[in-house]
């Protein structure tokens, strides 16, 4: 039998980022179609329609992950979690849309790039995608691309990268030119924002000094080599005016830099990811090498334990705005690739599973955020900055149906076989099917442990 054509989600709280009220939400091919008090007498239930109570529950704009990479080519491999199995385990936890990051190599085409990703994603996605796309190199082509993509293909955001020497790193000069590219064509700039020059002169440092494990790979860009990029990308999209987007905020140091600069008027964003507020650097001198090569990323979790905790209270007043996952997921094999020399390990975590219950237990159960402000930093910032609002980010009349049903009393205990059920179930269309463990399960055990 086909499943109905209409849901009524019935009796939940409905939480937008700027108000929740009690209601009931019609869903009618895919999108929001009434919101009200008691759209349906009791007991009467028309056919084709179907009714899920949502009494005592949640019911949240699906959260938007800003920052992944599906199947990225990358470090002289590729990361495991494909489109088809990130974004499976993305709705399992909440996510019903995802930003990857198309990423040409140096003389190539952005609009090819675009392209590929396009055809790797496309076939797989089991949820809403969009994607960013990277510029790696600069001349004029690269300067029409970027019209194109942001004329005819709806792209609103490019990622430029300040590390990475000799592979995607721009200089100060391309970064000028970029973002001015960026503002006149109106889509947001994005960086990674780490001194490139300064970490490879650290890491030749530290394989000099027989350091070849994973806690060169921290010892060898400290925070100052992140909050430096971090103050000089916001000083060069200053002098050109244009709207910055700080990707993956891993330190204190890097985040007082965006608060001050938000303080100065500037318009600057900062993203955390659910790595750097779930966890911390400690876990490089973990006795288990793969233990620690697994949390190897760049820019690095910071071994202050405090740092989490401060990138959650600067989430909670507004100093930070979005929150990603830079989902990049590598197996132990993978991740053996650098055995004997840190700058081989393949850079990448996991999270795009656990980013929703990790903000929800460390911001709102642990009291620092509200609900409303919950649904802010899942997913309504990112829906206002990368122009997807009122469609996601919010539940109104005319928005897609991308709901989450939330049981804020929930517990997760999903480190052991077998499973728990989610936190939230995701209406997306429908239900996800019973399922393995996707990589992201198996490699965030610290995230988990952290909250047992
Ligand atoms: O370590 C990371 N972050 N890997 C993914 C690529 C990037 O820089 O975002
Ligand atoms: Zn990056
Ligand atoms: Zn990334």
């Amino acid at each position: 039998m086909a499943a109905p054509s209409r849901l009524l989600i019935r009796g939940g709280r409905v939480v937008n980022d700027d108000a929740s009220q009690v209601a009931d939400v019609l869903v009618e091919d895919g999108a929001v179609r009434a919101l009200g008090r008691d759209l349906l007498p009791p007991g009467a239930a028309p056919a084709g329609l179907r009714v899920l109570d949502a009494a005592g529950k949640l019911v949240l704009p699906g959260g938007i992950d800003t920052h992944t990479h599906m199947q990225f080519p990358f470090m002289g491999t590729r990361s495991v979690d494909d489109f088809y199995q990130g974004t499976k385990a993305a709705l399992a936890g909440g996510t019903t849309m995802v930003i990857d990051f198309a990423i040409p190599q140096r003389g190539s085409s952005l609009i090819e790039a675009f392209e590929t990703w396009r055809s790797w994603a496309d076939p797989k996605v089991c949820c809403d995608y969009s994607l960013h796309v990277a510029v790696t190199w600069w001349s004029d082509q690269v300067k029409e691309e970027m019209k194109v993509l942001t004329q005819d293909k709806g792209v609103n955001s490019f990622k430029m990268f300040m590390a990475y020497k000799d592979l995607y790193m721009l200089s100060d000069g391309e970064l000028y030119a970029a973002f001015s590219q960026c503002k006149e064509t109106g889509a947001i700039a994005q960086v990674h924002a780490e001194n490139g020059d300064l970490i490879e002169e650290g890491a030749k440092r530290m394989l000099a000094l027989g350091i070849t494990g994973p806690e060169g790979h921290e010892l060898c860009r400290p925070e100052a080599v992140e909050a430096e990029a971090t103050l000089r990308a916001i000083t060069i999209a200053s002098a050109v005016n244009c709207p910055l987007y700080i990707v993956h905020v891993m330190s204190k140091s890097a985040a007082k830099v965006v608060a001050d600069a938000r303080r100065d008027g500037k318009v600057v964003y900062g993203e955390p990811i659910a790595a750097s507020l779930g966890t911390d650097g400690t876990h490089y001198w973990n006795k288990e090498w793969h233990h620690a090569a697994h949390h190897v990323m760049g820019p690095p979790l910071r071994p202050d334990p405090s740092t989490p905790d401060y990138l959650m209270n600067l989430l909670a007043n507004d100093d930070l705005t979005t929150t990603g996952t830079d989902n990049c997921t590598f197996n132990t094999c993978q991740k053996a690739l650098g055995r004997d020399d840190f700058t081989k390990i393949p850079n990448g975590v996991n999270g795009v599973e656990d980013r929703m219950s990790v903000i929800w237990e460390k911001g709102v159960h642990s009291g620092k955020m509200d609900e409303n402000r919950f649904v802010a930093v899942t997913s309504t910032n990112a829906a206002k900055i990368f122009n997807l609002y009122p469609r996601k980010g919010r539940i109104a009349v005319g928005s897609d149906a991308d709901i989450v049903i939330w049981d804020p009393k929930a517990t997760r205990l999903s480190w052991q076989l077998p499973r728990e059920p989610p936190r939230g179930d995701v209406y997306s269309g429908g239900s996800p099917e019973p399922r393995e463990l996707t990589s992201s399960e198996t490699r965030i055990q610290s995230l988990g442990k952290q909250r047992n």
